[in-house]
C-alpha cells in the first residue's frame, strides 16, 4: 500500500524539508542529542536561539558535566519544562563517568539515560549516525494515523502499539537522517493538526484518511 513512502518523502524532503537547522550544522551525537531535549515540548522556532546560546557555553558532554546546575537552569529560563535541563546535566554526567564522555550507540544505554526515551533514542541515533531506526513523537503520530487510517486515541497503548509497527516498516535502510528529519518536517508543515495541506502532501496519493474523506477526525481526540 505504502510502496516507495520513504522516496517520495525524500523527494519532498530535498526540496520543501528544513535543511538549515543549527544541530544538522555539524550533526554531531550531543548536539542532536541537546536539540532532541529542547525540542520534546517546544517549537523548532523556539528552540533555535536557545539551542545555538546553549551549544555555545556548553559544547560538549564534558563541559555541561562539569559546570553547576544553576548555569545550565539559567540558560534553559524561558524554554519552561526545567526537568529536561535537570535531566540533561545528570545525563551529561553518566556519559562522562561512563561513557568517556561519547554518548551510547546502543539503544538500550541511551534510553537508559535520563530524559531520553525510546523515540528520542532512535532520533538520536538515526540523525546522528543515519540508523534506520523508527521515531514517533507527535508530529509522526498524526502522519501516520492519517495515513494508514489508524482509529483510536494515540495514547492508548494498543494504539501506539499499532503506530509503532507501521512507523518501523516504513523507515528506509539508508539516508535515515534525512528520512526522520522528513517526517517530522512533514508533520509539522503539511500534515497539521487543523488544516492539513494535503494538496502540496508527497504522500497524500495513498493517505487513508484522505481517501476515506477523515483527515479532520484523526488522529482521535482523547476519549472523555
Ligand atoms: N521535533 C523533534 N525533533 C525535531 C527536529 N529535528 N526537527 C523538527 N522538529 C523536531
Amino acid at each position: 500500500m505504502s510502496s516507495g513512502f520513504a522516496s517520495r518523502l525524500l523527494a519532498w524532503f530535498e526540496r520543501h524539508g528544513r535543511h538549515g537547522l543549527p544541530w544538522q550544522h555539524p550533526r554531531t551525537a550531543y548536539r542532536v542529542w541537546v536539540s532532541e531535549i529542547m525540542l520534546q515540548q517546544t517549537r523548532v522556532e523556539t528552540v533555535v536561539p536557545y539551542f545555538t546560546a546553549f551549544v555555545d557555553r556548553f559544547p560538549d558532554p564534558e563541559t555541561l558535566a562539569d559546570a553547576p546546575l544553576d548555569e545550565v537552569l539559567h540558560l534553559w529560563s524561558g524554554l519552561g519544562y526545567y526537568a529536561r535541563a535537570r535531566n540533561l546535566h545528570r545525563a551529561a554526567r553518566v556519559v562522562v563517568e561512563r561513557y568517556r564522555g561519547e554518548l551510547p550507540q546502543e539503544p538500550a544505554a541511551l534510553e537508559a539515560l535520563p530524559g531520553i526515551g525510546r523515540s528520542t533514542a532512535a532520533a538520536i541515533l538515526a540523525q546522528a549516525h543515519d540508523r534506520p531506526m523508527a521515531i514517533l513523537d507527535g508530529n509522526v503520530r498524526r502522519v501516520l494515523a492519517r495515513h494508514r487510517a489508524v482509529d483510536g486515541w494515540p495514547g492508548q497503548s494498543r494504539v501506539q502499539a499499532t503506530l509503532w509497527g507501521i512507523a518501523e516498516s516504513l523507515v528506509p535502510g539508508s539516508r535515515a537522517a534525512d528520512y526522520t528529519q522528513a517526517m517530522m518536517d512533514l508533520g509539522a508543515l503539511i500534515c497539521t493538526r487543523s488544516r492539513p495541506a494535503c494538496s502540496r502532501c508527497p504522500v497524500a496519493g495513498d493517505c487513508q484518511a484522505r481517501l476515506q474523506d477523515r483527515v479532520a477526525e484523526l488522529p482521535a481526540a482523547r476519549p472523555g
